[in-house]
């Protein structure tokens, strides 16, 4: 087994690669002038099962080329089998049609990466479960919540706390980490009257006095969070909590989270963020790279992935 880093996200790819105490393949991954991507692979891989790591981040489209090339080269290196780390994956949000005339973006990223010559993919809290069926390759669908369990269970112990999903679409993940952590469930009816902004209608439960841990898939400009975080507080909550797998933190978000009412957020590193973040108090990154670790081990060893969330 060998695995193979893109440029996305370099320094979560070492961590993987220190727990697995597996080499990085030396590869060279550069632009031409017009902006090409040309990819190198500078070792032996003839059968052997690779690895490759690569989140669909920002610049999306770039780090997609690559997940494609990378994909490709390896193919025509006689690997024996290639499977897509793909902790972030991106265009998932584009999973249907919400209006008539537009594609369906994830369907079409899914079969590139198929078509690329993937067997197989594993990727982190997927936007929706139901794009794991726009593949017809195995998909590892790995979910962040028992890291953010221990987190909250180590940090804010003594508190009265109740998850929140910050839309209805949130409301398995936060029901699940609820579970986990034996507290009730409260729900934000969040619309977007246009794309990009979110307004909060109205919570359903009771948040007085208690201690809100937000959970949710995706944070991008912020908007969902911070007015969910506003909502609560305007509802009597005591502090809010936000636990976020990936932080795409686009735009103007990371002030908009300085000035907000969140005490604390939370984001895991399948986006790379440490410049973004590293003046932010009531920011902080969990590293996902152990968890990404042992399913790659597991996967290779033939075991359950499954196992590693009960
Ligand atoms: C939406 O369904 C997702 O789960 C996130 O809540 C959303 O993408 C967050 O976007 P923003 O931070 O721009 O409000």
């Amino acid at each position: 087994m060998k695995l193979l880093t893109g440029n996305s996200n370099k320094n979560l790819s070492k961590k993987i690669s220190k727990y697995l105490k597996n080499k990085l393949i030396n590869s060279s991954i550069r632009k031409f002038a017009d902006s090409e991507i040309y990819i190198e692979i500078n070792e032996n891989i003839r059968g052997n099962s690779i690895f490759l790591i690569q989140s669909i981040s920002y610049p999306a489209n770039d780090n997609l080329m690559e997940l494609l090339l990378c994909i490709d080269a390896l193919k025509r290196s006689s690997a024996k089998n290639i499977t897509a780390v793909i902790p972030y994956f991106g265009y998932a949000r584009q999973d249907r049609k919400v209006v008539p005339r537009t594609s369906i973006s994830a369907k079409l990223v899914s079969n590139l990466i198929t078509k690329a010559g993937a067997d197989r993919i594993v990727t982190v809290d997927l936007h929706a479960g139901q794009i794991q069926g726009f593949f017809d390759i195995p998909v590892d669908n790995l979910f962040a919540t028992p890291i953010f369990s221990r987190h909250i269970k180590k940090n804010l112990k003594n508190n009265k706390l109740i998850c929140v999903a910050p839309d209805v679409g949130g409301v398995e993940r936060a029901r699940a980490l609820g579970k986990m952590l034996n507290v009730g469930l409260a729900i934000i009816d969040k619309r977007r009257p246009s794309p990009g902004k979110s307004q909060v209608m109205n919570v359903i439960g009771s948040v007085k006095g208690k201690t809100c841990i937000i959970v949710d898939d995706i944070i991008d400009s912020g908007g969902t969070i911070v007015n969910a975080a506003e909502a609560l507080k305007k509802r009597g909550a005591k502090e809010v909590h936000v636990y976020v797998t990936h932080g795409v933190l686009s735009g103007e978000a990371v002030e908009k989270i300085k000035k907000s009412h969140i005490k604390n957020l939370v984001v895991t590193d399948t986006i790379n963020n440490e410049d973004k973040v590293k003046n932010a108090r009531n920011i902080h990154i969990l590293t996902i790279s152990n968890l990404i670790g042992e399913a790659i081990k597991r996967i290779s060893n033939s075991t359950s992935v499954s196992d590693l969330f009960k």
